[in-house]
């Protein structure tokens, strides 16, 4: 598969996310008790989960870790309003305090989706934890009670963020100039 050709530029950089991802750690390990479960939605949040989770370690957090794959249907830069499980928790999240972590919280639907899942099957209390939020794109009343960068309007790429599963390795966050809007 070719990459697109799109131009990157640089939205914050890899030591902007650094400082912030240690901020925000020191947050959550002030206002979230020692029984922690972080929940990670795949694919897009690895990246910030991965540095999250070691920022955690150095705020004296202890959490434990689990992975849940969402989908929505549609291959374009705009997600569709059907949320797919792909790959579900493997931990049970009866009682537990949960940290839930995404990439971007956009449309809300994702986020929305997985904590409303998550209530479902029992967790004590669910938190969101988002890296962007991008509040002008928002269709579901959704506030996350942790946030990295309030983020513009444009299609965003680099920290685990993908436009057609490619430029998630890059170390800082971009704007992709003109990706194809579907
Ligand atoms: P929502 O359900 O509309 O809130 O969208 C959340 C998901 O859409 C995220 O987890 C991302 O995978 C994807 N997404 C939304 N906006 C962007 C973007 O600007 N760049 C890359 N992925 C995005
Ligand atoms: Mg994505």
């Amino acid at each position: 598969m070719t990459p697109p050709s799109g131009e990157v530029r640089t939205l914050f950089s890899e030591a902007e996310i650094s400082t912030r991802v240690d901020q925000i750690a020191r947050d959550v390990a002030d206002r979230i008790g020692a029984d922690l479960l972080v929940v990670a939605i795949l694919k897009g949040s690895f990246v910030f989960t991965a540095d999250l989770i070691r920022a955690l370690h150095r705020a004296g957090v202890r959490p434990q870790i689990d992975f849940m794959q969402l989908a929505s249907y549609g291959m374009g830069t705009e997600s569709s309003g059907q949320i797919e499980v792909i790959r579900d928790l493997t931990d049970p999240v009866e009682g537990r305090d949960v940290l839930l972590v995404d990439d971007i919280l956009d449309s809300g639907r994702t986020l929305s989706f997985a904590r409303d899942r998550l209530l479902r099957t029992g967790a004590r209390r669910v938190q969101l934890c988002v890296l962007l939020d991008k509040q002008a794109r928002r269709v579901q009343q959704v506030d996350a009670d942790f946030v990295g960068f309030e983020c513009p309007d444009e299609f965003i790429v680099g920290y685990g963020l993908d436009h057609a599963n490619f430029y998630r390795e890059l170390p800082f966050i971009g704007v992709l100039e003109d990706p194809p809007r579907v």
